[in-house]
């Protein structure tokens, strides 16, 4: 093996710049010539690769976003995409592939790896959290700390109006930034997809707490298409309980960007090593995973088998810690 070829594709996420600095970086020390692919699997499709050097990832190891862009494309799911991607990964005589991102990634790599025979590796990075065969994913912490940031700010003003917040955030269908986000925050309630609970349920603590002592009272919201997002809670308490001061507060995209913390920068740095040592141990078409602190490789097929969904039980810590 004398040539990887390296992209990000889908949603970014904070640290998939250390990742690409440290996989960069790996290869080179260990010999590897490293063909940087711009724009995801549409310029894998287009051509836009060119060769990187230890100094193209100087100073991005604290960068949010990524420095390689990313871009969906539709065309990577046709045969025709496909070998346009390969003829192109032959011309420049890459052995390898090194992807970094989050379920459609790896399912688009996974699809390609079937295909034609040169292997590939994936390294999670998505603030969902929602990959099967690892801990943790790159960009989760780091979105949980915006998260933890931004509700200690609405608690100020909560708690000076004794206002009830419907604070909705971002994470797909799994849950882990709505639910590990209320703890983080000390909220009084998560709403998270795949589980039912009624309004009233779910206002109970809520409600309970405004009886009691608290002057303030905030709830998580996963956005999503199934259950609605932070407006449709909002309104249904607004008819119910007309008493309440309700403001709603959509975090929005910024939860994707900004400085990935110390443990992301950790992990990326971690995974994209072990993606150089993955390859030169002759494996192909694994997610590299964080299990227990210890490195581990998760064949593609286990990783998007289907989404990972947060631990309910989670729910009687929140509960029973905001009483
Ligand atoms: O996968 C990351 C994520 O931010 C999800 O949490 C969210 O559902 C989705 O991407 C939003 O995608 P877009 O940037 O296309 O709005």
């Amino acid at each position: 093996m004398k040539t990887i070829a390296l992209m990000t594709s889908g949603n970014d996420a904070p640290g998939m710049n250390s990742a690409i600095r440290a996989v960069t970086r790996s290869a080179i020390y260990n010999g590897l010539r490293v063909k940087a692919v711009r724009r995801g699997y549409k310029g894998l499709i287009d051509g836009e690769i060119v060769e990187f050097q230890t100094q193209n990832v100087s100073n991005i190891i604290q960068q949010g976003g990524t420095i390689l862009k990313s871009s969906p494309s539709k065309d990577f799911f046709s045969e025709e995409g496909r070998r346009k991607a390969y003829e192109n990964l032959q011309r420049e005589e890459v052995d390898a592939l090194v992807v970094i991102g989050g379920d459609g990634t790896i399912h688009g790599a996974r699809i390609f790896a079937q295909e034609y025979d040169l292997p590939c590796i994936a390294i999670p990075a998505t603030i969902d959290n929602n990959l099967c065969g690892t801990d943790t994913t790159i960009g989760y912490d780091t979105a949980l700390n915006t998260i933890m940031q931004c509700v200690d700010k609405i608690r100020d003003t909560a708690s000076s109006h004794e206002r009830l917040f419907f604070v909705e955030v971002l994470g797909d269908d799994a849950g882990f930034l709505a639910l590990n986000g209320a703890i983080a925050s000390g909220c009084e309630e998560a709403i998270i997809p795949n589980k039912d609970s009624s309004t009233d349920e779910l206002l109970h603590s809520v409600l309970a707490g405004f009886r009691k002592t608290k002057s303030s009272s905030i709830v998580l919201v996963a956005a999503s298409e199934e259950h609605g997002g932070a407006m449709k809670y909002a309104d249904l308490v607004k008819k119910t309980h007309p008493n309440l001061d309700v403001r709603i507060s959509i975090l929005g995209h910024l939860q994707r960007g900004g400085h990935p913390t110390a443990h992301d920068r950790i992990i990326a740095s971690r995974m994209g090593s072990a993606a150089i040592e993955a390859l030169k141990k002759g494996l192909r078409n694994v997610m590299i995973g964080i299990d227990n602190d210890e490195i581990v490789y998760v064949p593609f097929s286990r990783a998007v088998k289907e989404n990972r969904r947060i631990d309910h039980d989670l729910f009687d810590i929140l509960h029973d810690v905001a009483i």
